[in-house]
């Protein structure tokens, strides 16, 4: 059984990071990974260390074109069987995972036909992977809910502000509201320090947030960043790779 991890918060919270890291912790214990960068402001690829990545949205606009062409130059051509291929051409096979980015949301004009076939591809093609990790939009993606119908844990990552729990909180309201396709959620505060732990965790407490993980503010991160390394480079000591081992034994892997 496939296991599907979304990842959403409050923006600039840490989401991406948290992806590239849980994707280079479950990689490394040799599980088949799909990643899936599903924010339209394309991040993790460049987080990962991958670059000049081939989005689905491009495949969208060149099949959505090929549908409005005129019948003539239209000849009875399989839609379905030319965006699936489309679709695994793009894939990035990366040394212990692929990558799959969506790139920018669809032009004007009703794109329902190509992402009702998309999200029959990604169905069948999810399949074949042990976990699929998204990095997905700030807010409760949008984006990524078009095209992948069940989620079976949603993290919700925070950073150590009020207002990233807050949003938090109406993600975890807003899935118990709706009949919604998510098993579990989960929260991971991130760029922890010692001065605000111990708030942070009445916080947590207070909000009713299944909090998974605290990832300390780690500067092994900030320094990388700063000298434009991937951070699926980190050292398996830095205080927040650490974590993250934790964290996933948390999450029952
Ligand atoms: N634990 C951490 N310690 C130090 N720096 C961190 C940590 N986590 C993330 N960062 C840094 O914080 C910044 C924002 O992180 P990231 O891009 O992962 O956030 P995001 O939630 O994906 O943002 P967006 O909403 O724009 O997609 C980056 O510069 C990243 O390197
Ligand atoms: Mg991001």
């Amino acid at each position: 059984m496939t296991r599907v991890i979304a990842i959403t918060g409050k923006g600039g919270t840490g989401k991406t990071a948290v992806a590239a890291l849980l994707i280079r912790y479950l990689s490394k214990k040799g599980k088949f990974l799909l990643a899936v960068d599903a924010d339209a402001d394309t991040n993790l690829p460049e987080t990962l260390g991958c670059e000049d990545v081939k989005t689905v949205g491009e495949v969208k606009e060149y099949l959505q074109a090929e549908i409005t062409k005129p019948k003539p130059d239209n000849p009875d051509m399989n839609k379905e069987s030319i965006l699936k291929s489309k679709v695994y051409e793009i894939i990035e096979e990366m040394p212990g995972y692929d990558l799959l980015v969506m790139g920018r949301p669809e032009g004007s004009g009703c794109y329902c036909y190509v992402n009702n076939l998309l999200r029959g591809i990604m169905d069948k093609l999810i399949t074949n992977y042990d976990v699929v990790i998204i990095d997905a939009e700030a807010g409760l993606e949008h984006f990524s809910r078009k095209i992948i119908r069940d989620i079976d844990d949603l993290i919700v990552v925070t950073d150590a502000s009020r207002r990233g729990f807050r949003t938090a909180e109406r993600i975890r309201e807003l899935v118990e509201e709706l009949d919604s396709n998510i098993g579990r959620i989960h929260v991971i505060a991130n760029k922890v320090t010692d001065a605000n732990r111990e708030e942070l965790i009445k916080l947590a407490e207070d909000l009713k947030l299944n909090m998974i993980g605290m990832i300390p503010l780690d500067p092994k991160i900030e320094e990388m960043d700063i000298k434009g390394i991937p951070l699926f480079k980190i050292p398996d000591d830095s205080i927040a790779a650490v974590e993250i081992e934790s964290i996933v034994k948390k999450l029952g892997f």
